[in-house]
């Protein structure tokens, strides 16, 4: 059995009278220490993917088995501690907290999880040792995607999704 098991998963936006189907029958199977990256057009279903694997977005029909259980299945409060002790994500654009420094930015995220890095070192490795009390509107575009590169390494997650993390233009 694969550590990440995604079964003929839909996903299906309703609005109004018009359904979008954002996902159809999509199936993969991604293995411990595996990096794995999806490709495809805008709209392909990228993201619904990621949020869907980060327990942020429902399915509409279909399984996703992470470790042996089903987080299709898991309630609320099982749910938050998945996307908190499991999950790092890096946003297609970022969410960093705009009234809170880089070093704040990342510390507010390790607070919540157990298990997590030092957030000066972790920023330290990418780079921005010199900008820690700076706020996100202080920094340029890359050197934000780092913090939130760095926000998500420093949970020390089990699994971390990269929504376009090399992407440096803001549409
Ligand atoms: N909340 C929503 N309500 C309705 N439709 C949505 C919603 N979110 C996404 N969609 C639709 O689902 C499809 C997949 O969107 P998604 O954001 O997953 O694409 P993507 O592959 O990440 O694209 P991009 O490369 O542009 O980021 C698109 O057709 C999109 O318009
Ligand atoms: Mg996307």
């Amino acid at each position: 059995m694969a550590y990440i098991e995604f079964k003929n998963v839909n996903k299906e936006y309703k609005m109004g009278e018009v359904c979008i189907k954002a996902l159809e029958n999509t199936s993969f199977e991604i293995e411990k220490n595996e990096l794995t990256v999806i490709v495809g057009p805008s709209g392909a279903g990228k993201t619904t993917t990621l949020n869907i694997l980060g327990g942020m977005d429902t399915l509409t029909s279909g399984s996703v088995i992470i470790d042996g259980k089903d987080i299709s299945k898991l309630n609320k409060k099982g749910l938050t501690n998945y996307r908190r002790n499991d999950i790092g994500f890096v946003f297609q654009f970022y969410n960093l907290v705009q009234n809170l420094t880089a070093l704040e930015n990342v510390e507010l995220a390790t607070q919540i999880c157990t298990n997590s890095l030092n957030p000066s070192d972790v920023l330290k490795q990418v780079g921005l040792e010199s900008r820690l009390n700076n706020f996100p509107s202080q920094l340029s575009g890359g050197e934000q995607q780092r913090v939130a590169i760095a926000r998500a390494i420093a949970k020390n997650p089990k699994i971390l999704l990269c929504d376009e993390p090399t992407r440096c233009s803001r549409l």
